[in-house]
């Protein structure tokens, strides 16, 4: 398994004094919404000649056309995994899966892994409820929208750990899942609600887990992800 952390940054130089002061502990970084639209694509061009590897979180939600061509065009930056919104629907999933693999085979490039956002983690069943998605408990409605996924072309979703082994069990183990909202034991939950520790990811199955403030917000990183990387290996 491995760990992304997530760059919830406003400017590049806080991005990159993270990085640095983190080491070799983390090789994945996450670059989301608010780090790209601070600093544009520099941030990744910077990941990359650090060796590091660099998901694009910008979780693309647009009618077909629009979002295909904002895939395409994030293929460009070399990110090695890109995602859009699974509740974008079958069109929208499917004409990015295409796009994406004629622009990278187009111009040679290095496709990257494309993943869909499932339920948010910072949402539960309480929401299902108040948006008039009856009958679904947060699990079930996460392992519909991964099943579409996976039946549209997807790499994988972006999901809670607490739904990787349904995901796991029903569309099979190469079918990758990234699991946010991790929190090491007695660590504050802030604003996620579906959270799980990092060693239960783990033997939940999770391929990723993406911490972010766990880290980032730590008094010293380093350590917070040295102590994350043991708690996996033990
Ligand atoms: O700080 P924290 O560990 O909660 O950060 C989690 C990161 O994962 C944030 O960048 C958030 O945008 C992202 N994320 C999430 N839930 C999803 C997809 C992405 O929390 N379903």
């Amino acid at each position: 398994m491995e760990v992304i952390t997530a760059l919830d940054f406003d400017s590049i130089d806080k991005a990159k004094a993270l990085v640095k002061s983190v080491g070799s502990h983390i090789s994945y970084y996450k670059v989301g919404l608010e780090l790209f639209v601070s600093s544009g694509p520099a941030i990744i061009d910077w990941l990359k000649s650090e060796n590091k590897k660099v998901f694009l979180d910008l979780k693309f939600h647009d009618i077909p056309n629009t979002a295909s061509r904002a895939v395409s065009a994030a293929a460009n930056y070399g990110a090695d995994i890109i995602n859009i919104h699974t509740q974008g629907g079958i069109d929208m999933m499917k004409m990015c899966v295409s796009e994406l693999n004629n622009e990278c085979s187009k111009k040679g490039l290095n496709c990257p892994l494309l993943i869909g956002v499932t339920l948010l983690t910072s949402l539960d069943d309480e929401h299902l409820s108040t948006y008039g998605i009856g009958g679904y408990s947060s699990a079930g409605y996460v392992l519909k929208l991964a099943t579409l996924a996976k039946e549209c072309g997807l790499d994988g979703v972006v999901s809670s750990a607490k739904e990787t082994k349904v995901i796991k069990e029903n569309l099979g183990k190469e079918f990758l899942t990234i699991t946010p909202g991790i929190r090491p034991l007695g660590g504050d939950i802030t604003d996620q609600k579906r959270v799980v520790t990092p060693k239960d990811a783990l033997l939940l199955g999770s391929d990723y887990i993406v911490v972010g403030r766990p880290i980032t917000k730590a008094e010293d990183p380093a350590a917070a992800a040295e102590s994350i990387i043991k708690e996996l290996n033990c």
